[in-house]
């Protein structure tokens, strides 16, 4: 199953990639320089859109299908990019080490988000940022937050293990950072249940 879904991801998102995702991770990379770490990095699709000059690029990914996948994509589009087999709870750099953290539609699928955001705390330098875009949980009281619940054990299974109902925004407080930037915005071009996304940039308090 996890061989699969690393076989049809780039296909699976490639509506919503070119109805906003594209864009979006357009804009939240644009200015990113120095160490970059991109973690549950997945087949590479924030390759292109990291900026070559003045950046050093780490790429995480725990699950071996979609690292081979990211390990091709990185030699063609980004070959000085190092590729690391680490979960984002246990990553292999020194405390304050990277300038800026990416996690996009990463935090639905961590087993935890506690453990996870203090690991991408810890490497973060000071003035560090996390640029952030991930699906969540839908407005409280909403009929789109009941539907999310009544589906998400089954798509549990499906999407290999991703949460529908996280208030990451929250978890993120809830790990030291604030928020410095936060869009909320509807996802274009997917299934409804994940389309409530939040994107920005939080920084260790
Ligand atoms: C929906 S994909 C997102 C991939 C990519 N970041 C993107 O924006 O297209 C979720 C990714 O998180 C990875 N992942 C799952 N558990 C993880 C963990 N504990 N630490 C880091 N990555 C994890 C999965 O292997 C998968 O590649």
């Amino acid at each position: 199953m996890a061989w699969l879904r690393a076989c049809c991801y780039d296909l699976a998102l490639s509506n919503t990639e070119a109805r906003c995702l594209s864009a979006w991770r357009a804009e939240l990379l644009k200015d990113a320089r120095g160490v970059i770490l991109d973690v549950g990095a997945g087949t590479g699709l924030n390759l292109r859109h990291v900026p070559k000059t003045d950046t050093r690029l780490i790429l995480t990914e725990p699950d071996v299908d979609m690292r081979a996948r990211l390990t091709r994509r990185a030699a063609q589009e980004r070959p000085d990019a190092e590729v690391l087999d680490a979960p984002a709870e246990a990553l292999p750099l020194p405390d304050a080490s990277v300038d800026v953290v990416v996690c996009t539609l990463v935090l639905c699928s961590v087993p935890k988000q506690a453990p996870a955001l203090a690991e991408l705390r810890r490497v973060l330098r000071p003035g560090g940022r996390l640029v952030f875009l991930e699906h969540v949980a839908a407005e409280d009281g909403s009929a789109l937050l009941r539907w999310q619940r009544r589906i998400e054990p089954l798509w549990w299974h499906i999407a290999e293990r991703c949460a529908l109902t996280r208030h990451t925004d929250q978890a993120l407080l809830d790990a030291g950072f604030t928020l410095e930037t936060l869009r909320r915005e509807p996802m274009r071009g997917g299934v409804p249940w994940v389309s409530p996304t939040i994107r920005g940039v939080a920084r260790p308090r």
